[in-house]
Order: C-alpha cells, then sequence, then structure tokens
C-alpha cells in the first residue's frame, strides 16, 4: 500500500476477524480492534506492530454507537469499517434464548454497527470509505439445523445489497460495500464440529483480504465454496424442505 490507511475490525478478538486484524496491519494499515474480551484486546495492541488502538464493546448495547466513534477518533479517522462479530447455533432443539442471542448479535448488532458506519462515511466525502462485513454460504437456504443463524446471514447479506444501492441513490460513489460469504471455517465458531470442508483460518483471511483491497463487492471463500453455492441456490424450495441436513 502507497499511503498509510486506517481500519477498525470488530470481533477481532477471535477466528477470522482476529487474522484479519493482525494481517490488515502486517499490510501496513492502522488497525483499531474492538470485541468484548478487553484482555484479548489489550494484548493484541500491546503485542501487534500496526495494531494501534482498542475499544471494548459489544454490539448487542445500543452504547457500542459511541464506542465506535471513540475508536475512529482514536485512529484519526478510518477508511475500512470491517465487520466480524458474531454468533450462531446448531439449534435444532429450537431454543429460544439461541434464537434470539444471535439475532440480536447477527442483525441488530450488525446493523447497529455498519449503519452508524455507512452515517460516518457519509458525513466524510473527502476520503475513500469501506465497509466490510462477513455474511456467510449459510445465507443460500434456510437451514433447519440452525434457523436464526442462517436467517441472519440472509439479513446480513440483504442489509448489505440495500446499503450497495443507497449509495447510488445518494451518489455516494466514495463507499464500498463488502459482502464475504466464506464456507466452514476453523475457528471456535464451529470448534467441535465435523462439518466437511473446513478451511484454514489464516488463509481465509488473506483471500479476505486480498478482496477487500481490491473492493469486491462479494466475496465468496473459496472457489470450492463458490461452484458449491451455485449448484445449491438452483435447489427448488419444495425440494429443499424436503432433504434432511442436520
Ligand atoms: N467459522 C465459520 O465457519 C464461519 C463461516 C461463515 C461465516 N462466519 C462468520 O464469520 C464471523 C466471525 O466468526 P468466527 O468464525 O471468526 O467466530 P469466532 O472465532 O467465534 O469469533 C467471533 C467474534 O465475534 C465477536 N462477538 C461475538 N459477540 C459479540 C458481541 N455481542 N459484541 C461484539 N463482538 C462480538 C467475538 O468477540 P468477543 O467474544 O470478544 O466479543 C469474536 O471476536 C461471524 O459473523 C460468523 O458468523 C464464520
Amino acid at each position: 500500500m502507497n499511503s498509510i490507511h486506517s481500519a477498525i475490525v470488530m470481533g477481532a478478538t477471535s477466528g477470522i476477524g482476529l487474522e484479519v486484524a493482525r494481517l490488515l496491519a502486517l499490510r501496513g494499515w492502522k488497525v483499531g480492534v474492538a470485541g468484548r474480551r478487553e484482555e484479548i484486546l489489550t494484548k493484541m495492541v500491546a503485542e501487534t506492530e500496526g495494531i494501534v488502538a482498542y475499544e471494548v464493546m459489544d454490539v448487542t448495547t445500543p452504547h457500542a454507537i459511541d464506542g465506535l466513534h471513540k475508536l475512529i477518533h482514536k485512529l484519526g479517522g478510518i477508511d475500512l469499517y470491517f465487520h466480524s462479530s458474531g454468533i450462531g447455533y446448531h439449534n435444532t432443539s429450537l431454543e429460544a434464548s439461541k434464537e434470539l442471542s444471535t439475532i440480536e448479535t447477527n442483525c441488530l448488532g450488525m446493523a447497529r454497527l455498519v449503519g452508524e458506519a455507512f452515517r460516518y462515511f457519509e458525513q466524510h466525502p473527502e476520503q475513500t470509505g469501506q465497509i466490510a462485513v462477513i455474511s456467510s454460504i449459510a445465507r443460500t437456504k434456510g437451514l433447519g439445523a440452525a434457523p436464526a443463524y442462517s436467517a441472519s446471514k440472509r439479513f446480513t447479506s440483504h442489509y448489505l445489497e440495500s446499503l450497495c444501492q443507497l449509495t447510488r441513490i445518494k451518489g455516494l460513489r466514495h463507499i464500498h460495500i463488502s459482502d464475504i460469504r466464506p464456507g466452514f471455517v476453523k475457528t471456535p465458531l464451529i470448534e467441535g464440529s465435523n462439518f466437511p470442508m473446513q478451511l484454514d483460518v489464516t488463509k481465509t483471511a488473506a483471500l479476505i483480504v486480498a478482496g477487500v483491497e481490491r473492493k469486491k463487492a462479494v466475496i465468496t471463500v473459496n472457489w470450492l465454496y463458490r461452484l458449491l453455492v451455485f449448484f445449491w441456490q438452483m435447489i427448488p424450495r419444495c425440494v429443499w424442505v424436503r432433504m434432511s441436513i442436520s
């Protein structure tokens, strides 16, 4: 990169967000990190050159947006808001607390922070702004084994598509929106599962950062999953709901 760019990574304490934050820093970005676990955030700032600031934030609380502005201020402005925060459960028992907390974090929390980042970039037309959010290939179809999770990822994807169109409606050509759709990635989120085709988190982060730096609108990780999704989305609803996939 020629000039120093700044980024916030929300959900940087673990998994994909952690690797993306580290890689952005390695590639010369000035990075601010956020999440709920302060001990990990302080360690990241102390140990990783380029990760320069942190803010403890819970996306499910309304005052998370104050934290976002504090972090933006610490960085002296941002060029990229990267949202990795998310939770999910295999929930065939349809446990209400799991369903609702997933919606709270992945839908309400995501819209709260991404919306605020959009408004920030809208108020700063003098610079290029980018919002990159991790949805999932789980957005493709409703999953009986993870109803709230798959629905929340569809919500995320549609929200990002809407924001993308909104930039056109408002003539905000300086704002770029990226929808990142990984397949299964070996992170604490799916620890203990026996999902097939699990991707390495470092390689996944590298593909994501490459796509983000190219300002791609949709980043599906990886080519095998792109192929899978291509065929998966063609399965008619009447066939899909009869398939026993758990
Ligand atoms: N792993 C996969 O197979 C996979 C596949 C497709 C998509 N994804 C998506 O990728 C994203 C990252 O997942 P991951 O696999 O890296 O999982 P992970 O290792 O469990 O990391 C999740 C991150 O989200 C943060 N987070 C959770 N609740 C939060 C809250 N209320 N407020 C702020 N931050 C919160 C966590 O930080 P704190 O606990 O410190 O708050 C953590 O940093 C998620 O959106 C997930 O749905 C994952």
